[in-house]
């Protein structure tokens, strides 16, 4: 007679013949750098500047973190149409991957090639009539790129969601290794992250970002970046798109990447902090990645769950 509950009945038996684990190494932990510190304002991230990412980058080597993945805030007065200051060497990315690269060799870094942290209008490309041109974004994208990689980046991690951008960075550089989004949407889970950029969270990026009732689609996307050269491959938000990082991680042998995003961080966050959810939500939330699939997850709750384990 099958009876489920046989291997239920203690922690131990549980534990024995569980599916799926978290360990430390399956992390990638987001990190915002900006030139100078204003105030934090509520639900938005912690930023920190080249000098005092010691006190972070401690924490992630102690917890054998393996990778980062920098974000730049962009101080406002040098933003412009075409984000010039993504392509400075004077930008504090730049300096920030210097840094962690001679005093944290052991950790990799992931970089975001996008243009929204140093436009005006919170684009990820250029505009010309009215429009994001693809061709246009891709020669700016890949001088932000080039930036990225001669700072020292390991892994370059294109965003931007132009056609053609794995192919365009892959001819630029045939050892950097491409984390494509695969499989980003034109999510309404992204305000946390926008917020901390400085920019507006209501910006409607549907014109190059997938549109959320679509599976096929990131499917075709993911198989594309790919052929054109894509090492590993992310699917964003996280949660809400389950359904395509578990058919990707059976459709594709490439390494799928869980990107559980800021308005997902938040949602959990605050409801644990007001007693609506428990603490035990972070590690349900991080494990159905694993259950999905994705071999490495994206998460600004990296110390939350490692703290709810205490
Ligand atoms: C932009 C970028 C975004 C995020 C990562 N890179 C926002 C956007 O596309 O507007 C969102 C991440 C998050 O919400 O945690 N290239």
């Amino acid at each position: 007679m099958i009876r489920f509950r046989r291997l239920r009945k203690e922690q131990w038996i549980r534990d024995l013949v569980c599916e799926s684990s978290i360990s430390s190494y399956d992390f990638i932990y987001p990190i915002f750098i900006s030139e100078e510190i204003t105030d934090q304002k509520p639900y938005t991230f912690k930023v920190y500047r080249t000098i005092d990412l010691p006190a972070i980058l401690d924490k992630v080597s102690e917890m054998k973190i393996p990778v980062i993945a920098l974000f730049h805030v962009c101080n406002k007065n040098l933003k412009d149409e075409i984000g010039s200051y993504a392509y400075n060497s004077k930008n504090e990315i730049y300096k920030a991957i210097k840094f962690i690269k001679k005093y944290y060799p052991d950790i990799g870094i992931m970089s975001d090639v996008a243009l929204d942290p140093y436009t005006i209008h919170g684009h990820d490309g250029i505009i010309k009539d009215n429009y994001i041109d693809n061709d246009e974004s891709i020669k700016y994208l890949c001088r932000q790129a080039s930036l990225l990689i001669e700072a020292g980046s390991d892994i370059i991690a294109p965003s931007n969601m132009m056609d053609f951008r794995v192919k365009s960075l892959r001819e630029l550089d045939q050892n950097i290794i491409i984390a494509s989004y695969g499989a980003k949407y034109a999510s309404s889970f992204y305000g946390p992250f926008r917020n901390t950029l400085g920019g507006s969270n209501v910006i409607d990026k549907s014109s190059y970002q997938i549109d959320i009732r679509n599976s096929n689609q990131a499917i075709s996307e993911i198989e594309n970046d790919i052929k054109q050269g894509a090492d590993l491959i992310i699917v964003k938000p996280g949660m809400p798109y389950l359904d395509i990082i578990q058919r990707a991680s059976h459709e594709f042998r490439t390494p799928i990447i869980a990107y559980q995003v800021s308005g997902e961080y938040f949602s959990i966050k605050t409801s644990i902090e007001n007693k609506i959810l428990q603490n035990s939500t972070w590690a349900e939330s991080i494990s159905c990645f694993k259950r999905a699939g994705a071999k490495a997850i994206i998460t600004y709750g990296v110390f939350d769950f490692y703290n709810s384990l205490k």
